[in-house]
Order: C-alpha cells, then structure tokens, then sequence
C-alpha cells in the first residue's frame, strides 16, 4: 500500500533550519533585525515600496482595515468564494461584505460584476486571486479610481504572480501575503502587507505592536525605554524566529515557483479532457503562481457525493483539501448576512471543489497516482499516462 500522500507539504531546507537555530541560540527571538531584513526583501521581490510583516495574513488584513478607517455602515467588495477570514474581519469591524460571483473560468470575482454594486457606502475592493491565478486588476483599478474606493489585494496564494507583467500587488493600494505552511513560502505562520503609500504605512504600523509609536519616545529624547500611543493596537508582530525561516524561503520562491508550475502542467495534461471534472483556467505561465491544484467534481454527472469521493481518496492514502465553502452559505452569515444576491458560479465551484495534492517536494509519479485513482474514483476511463 501506498503512504499517506499530504495535500501539502513545506519545504524546509538546511539553511532554514540553520538560520532559526542561529536564532535560537542568539538571544533575541522576537521581532528584530531580521523582520526588518525580510520585510525590505520581500517588498523588493514584490516591487512594492514598503512592507510590514505581521504573526498571519488574517491580522495583516485586520490591521489594514483598522488603519484605512473600515468600520460600521462601510460595505466592502469581495468574492464569497473566498477563505472566512476575510469576510470575518470584514464582520467583525462592523462593516458588511457585499459578494461579487466568480468568473466561470477562472473562479476569481467576475471584474464585470463589480459596478453594478457599488453603493455610497462601498469603501474597497479585495480581489482574491484564487489559488495563485491573477484576477484582472486593470478594470478593478478603473472601477476603483472612478468611485474612489481602495483596492487590497488578497494575495495570500499568489506570491509569485504576475498579472500585466507587475507582480500582484505592486500596483493597488495594499496587498496582504500569507506565509502558512500551505502557501508558496513559509514562516510557520505569519503574513505580510505591502503599499507603496509611506503615509499608510506608517499610520499602519503601530496596530501591528499595541500601538506603540517607536519614534515617539525617541522624539522626547527620554533616556529609558518609554512609548506613546495614539491609537489603541493589536499584538500581530512577526518573529526573527519567523523571519528566519521568510529569509531563506523568499530565496527559494524561483525553484518552489517552477516546480509547482511543472506539476500543475502535469495535472492538467492528464485531467484536461475528463469529462467528469472541471479545471481552472491556467491562464499564462506567469499569471499564476499554482499554490493550489483545485478541481471541480462534476457530481451530477459522477453519481458520487464529493464527501463519498474524498473518503474513496482517503482509502487509497490520498489526502485533499477543500478550497473552500462559499462564505454566505456557512450558518453565521446564512443567519445574519441573509444575503439575496445571485451567486450561481461561487454556488457551483464551492460545493464540487477539492484541492488535489500539490508541493514543491511532490514527484511526477504521485501525480500520476493521484490522477489515475482519481479518475477511477470518478468513472473516468484512463489512457493517457504521466511522466
Ligand atoms: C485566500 C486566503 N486569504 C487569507 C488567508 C489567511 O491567511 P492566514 O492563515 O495567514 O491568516 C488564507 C489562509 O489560508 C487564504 O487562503
């Protein structure tokens, strides 16, 4: 029998391994010297101007909201095929998420979609590029610039993405990047938030520390450690422990970038014309950076459950994620949200998704055994052969 194959894996090299033993050993192992070197390295990577790290993308994009002034009665644009956290920060500030459906193809929020729901209560826009594939930013920065609303990427799968030949987020007002060991690189947990507005950047920081404005003290010349606040903040900082681990893996992104793109090639070559499933458009080479392998089950014609079709993978030691429920079908938001907008293509994709096994380390070989049990699975029959 076959091992247990992951749906994801990090990749942690021996200079990771070294650098957070330096760390360790050094005496200072939260946030220092090295958030500083990976924030200046990572807003270079991205080609953004400043960039803030913080202990996940959900306090990133809670602290963003929190310095753009998001808060009861704002309503904010967003896919409901997207991870919770957004549309729970989006909540939980007071403000309501107002859903755009996704583009049939692609399964990031149809561009098309978006003015027809801006209200003079709409304050921004957060495209999630769905699974590393780049939404369409130059109409969503059209629509933005003519309502004046603020354009935050959420770019938590899409390190490495390019859309227009500028990398995703370089361009909008903020990005937000997540570094869970299931992204495209990892500190363990831990995110980041990237803007080229110093202004914003500098109001933003302090959430990210109580509020506590490092300069301040200096400002009064006090000889000991002392600190002002001016706006109360959160304890979202990132660690050099962390950090140790961003540096080393941020010089790896070009080899994870490409493994991932060959494998992802794989996939499609082998499930492209099954007519039993329904993949993502790929898009160009450099459009999408694949943090996940997502496919559609199309259950009506397959008979199965998705439920009955993950646990016939599970028996074949075949481990899948699913990428996600829509959020305005979980009981929360059902109950409170009621939202009455049409949703056909997020209804369709969010109830047959799963996320087949997808990592740096994968071998074209479990590819291969991924794709035959599950067109096994599914009814397919297979001819063709990978790798
Ligand atoms: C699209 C998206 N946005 C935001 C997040 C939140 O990231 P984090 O776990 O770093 O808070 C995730 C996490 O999986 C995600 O997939």
């Amino acid at each position: 029998m076959n091992k247990m194959l992951p749906f994801s894996k990090p990749s942690i090299g021996t200079r990771e391994v070294q650098e957070v033993f330096k760390t360790l050993t050094s005496g200072w192992l939260t946030t220092g010297k090295k958030v500083n070197l990976f924030e200046t390295k990572f807003a270079e990577w991205v080609g953004a101007r400043f960039a803030v790290a913080t202990s996940s993308a959900t306090a990133a994009l809670h602290i963003s909201l929190q310095a753009l002034g998001i808060g009861e009665k704002d309503e904010i644009m967003t896919p409901s095929f997207t991870f919770i956290s957004t549309v729970n920060i989006i909540t939980l500030l007071g403000a309501k998420p107002i859903f755009v459906d996704i583009h049939p193809e692609t399964w990031n929020l149809d561009e098309s979609l978006i003015e027809k729901k801006i209200t003079s209560k709409t304050k921004a826009i957060i495209p999630m590029h769905y699974a590393g594939r780049a939404c369409q930013m130059k109409p969503i920065y059209e629509v933005a610039k003519k309502y004046g609303l603020k354009v935050i990427d959420d770019a938590a799968h899409a390190l490495g993405t390019y859309d227009d030949g500028k990398h995703i987020g370089s361009g909008s007002d903020l990005a937000i990047y997540s570094f869970h060991p299931n992204k495209n690189i990892t500190t363990g947990e831990g995110g980041m938030i990237v803007s080229n507005d110093e202004a914003f950047i500098e109001k933003l920081r302090p959430y990210a520390f109580h509020g506590i404005l490092r300069e301040a003290w200096k400002r009064t010349q006090a000889k000991h450690l002392a600190y002002d606040v001016e706006a109360p903040g959160f304890k979202y900082n990132m660690m050099d422990l962390q950090a140790s681990l961003g540096l080393h893996q941020l010089d790896r992104l070009p080899v994870f970038l490409k493994k991932r793109k060959r494998l992802s090639r794989l996939y499609e070559r082998f499930l492209k014309n099954d007519p039993n499933l329904l993949l993502q458009e790929g898009g160009e080479w450099g459009n999408h950076s694949r943090n996940l392998f997502p496919v559609v089950l199309k259950t009506e014609r397959i008979q199965k459950s998705r439920e009955e079709i993950m646990e016939a993978l599970k028996q074949e030691n075949i481990s899948v994620g699913v990428h996600w429920p829509a959020a305005h079908t979980c009981t929360y938001y059902r109950e409170n949200l009621k939202n009455k907008d049409k949703l056909p293509h997020t209804e369709y994709v969010a109830s047959r998704v799963i996320s087949l096994p997808l990592f740096p380390d994968l071998k074209a070989t479990e590819v291969n055994r991924v794709c035959k049990t599950l067109k096994k699975i599914v009814g397919s029959v297979s001819r063709e052969r990978v790798a």
